[in-house]
């Protein structure tokens, strides 16, 4: 794929693997990109303005103050220039900077403003990637939304062995093709994805109902980062406190019933992602008014089942969604249990929640899962922000919806 008219702006950080900037920038001219680049003060130890210059035939950005160019410097108008930003190399210190929201210069200033994808690839000595400071920077920026590539194991310029060498210019140019091309396909596919979220309400009388403790926060983030993949994506949540944005459209339900017929007018998709902790019972009879304590007879409530709307999804011949992902709630035999769970109900992905744990899973912002293929396959995910989590999932789901014609090209 070429990379004709794509807009990449390089951040240039103080690093020894500042010079590879130079190789990947020939690179991307190469394959017809538009390339601007910002060369820090510390990245100007390393590479020249001039060579930079050259190479991207674009005038090189250093100060954020420029009394050259004061009009033509903007910051903002930089950020939003660019198709994707990559800030090579990645220091340990702009990890710092950029986890805590610095806006000190030109470079971490369109970061800051920028509403781009940010591909950062980090290169530091192995003991300074491996320090929990920086580990836990990383994150925080994955939090955040930054895209990363690398660090590589191999020897690095101080001579000492390990993960911390930089990615190199064919392997980041590599990792853009196929972020431009799974951009491009997703755009030409129109792809169209449903969750469902939440927990629903099944109504006693008009004030007490059978309901769960989830919060809905899980399913949201899952939609939310299908819908940064450019798919578009519709969110059927139970009671919560998500409203619909321009990012998100959201339709509130509250039985299970309800959600089943949401579930239906929102089909065809081409993904299902069923994050609701649905309740597999209703109450037979709803009384009207509302129950008093002191009724004599009622002594049992009578219940029936919900339809399983995953299990309608997943069997449904007319309609099926190319991929469908359902979650397990597990508090023993966990993984055993899910993959009971994955055959029965006949999905392609199952997600596995362990909620017996106190610090993740129900109303929590962390989550820790496994995720199982139809094959058995297993990967997981230790405790980590739900936002992280679902962007793992919609990463997975994606490659399942373009294996195809990735093979093909
Ligand atoms: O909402 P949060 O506070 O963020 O918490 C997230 C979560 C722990 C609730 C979530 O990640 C989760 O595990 N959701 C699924 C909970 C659940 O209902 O699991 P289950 O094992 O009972 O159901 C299995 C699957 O069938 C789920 O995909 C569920 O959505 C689906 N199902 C179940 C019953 C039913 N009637 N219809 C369904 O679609």
């Amino acid at each position: 794929m070429s990379l004709k008219e794509k807009k990449i702006l390089i951040i240039i950080g103080g690093g020894i693997s500042a010079y590879k900037a130079l190789d990947l920038i020939r690179l991307l001219k190469k394959n017809y990109a538009d390339v601007k680049a910002i060369l820090t003060k510390s990245g100007k130890e390393f590479v020249t303005p001039l060579s930079i210059t050259t190479l991207t035939k674009n005038k090189t950005f250093e100060d954020i103050f420029d009394k050259n160019s004061e009009a033509e410097i903007d910051h903002i108008a930089l950020s939003r220039w660019a198709d994707l930003i990559v800030v090579l190399p990645t220091t340990a210190n702009f990890m710092t900077k950029l986890s805590i929201g610095k806006a000190e210069d030109l470079a971490t200033t369109v970061l800051l403003a920028s509403n781009r994808d940010i591909l950062l690839v980090p290169a530091m000595n192995v003991r300074m990637w491996l320090h929990k400071a920086t580990q836990n920077n990383l994150k925080i920026l994955q939090d955040y939304g930054y895209l990363f590539i690398g660090p590589e194991k191999g020897e690095m310029a101080c001579g000492e062995y390990g993960e911390g060498k930089m990615s190199s210019p064919r392997q980041i140019f590599s990792f853009l093709k196929n972020y431009f091309f799974e951009k491009n396909l997703v755009k030409n596919k129109n792809l169209k994805a449903l969750v469902t979220t939440g927990p629903t309400r099944e109504y006693l009388d008009p004030v007490r109902y059978i309901s769960n403790e989830s919060s809905g926060k899980q399913g949201y983030e899952v939609a939310l980062a299908l819908k940064k993949l450019g798919i578009k994506t519709k969110l059927i949540a139970g009671p919560s406190n998500f409203i619909s944005s321009r990012d998100l459209k959201i339709k509130k339900i509250i039985s299970a019933k309800q959600m089943m017929n949401e579930v239906k007018k929102s089909l065809p998709v081409d993904v299902a992602v069923c994050a609701a902790a649905v309740s597999d019972f209703r109450p037979i009879n709803k009384s009207k008014n509302k129950i008093k304590k002191n009724q004599a007879n009622l002594s049992s409530i009578q219940l029936e089942k919900n339809p399983d709307i995953l299990d309608y999804l997943s069997k449904n011949n007319k309609a099926r969604p190319k991929v469908v992902v359902g979650f397990s709630a597990e508090t023993e035999n966990v993984i055993q249990n899910s993959k009971i769970k994955i055959k029965e109900k006949y999905c392609d992905l199952i997600i596995v929640n362990d909620v017996s744990k106190k610090d993740s899973g129900f109303n929590s912002d962390y989550n820790r899962v496994s995720i199982i293929d139809k094959k058995g396959k297993i990967k997981s995910i230790p405790r980590n922000k739900k936002s992280f989590i679902a962007s793992t999932i919609a990463k997975i789901i994606l490659d399942k919806l373009l294996i195809n014609d990735k093979n093909i090209n």
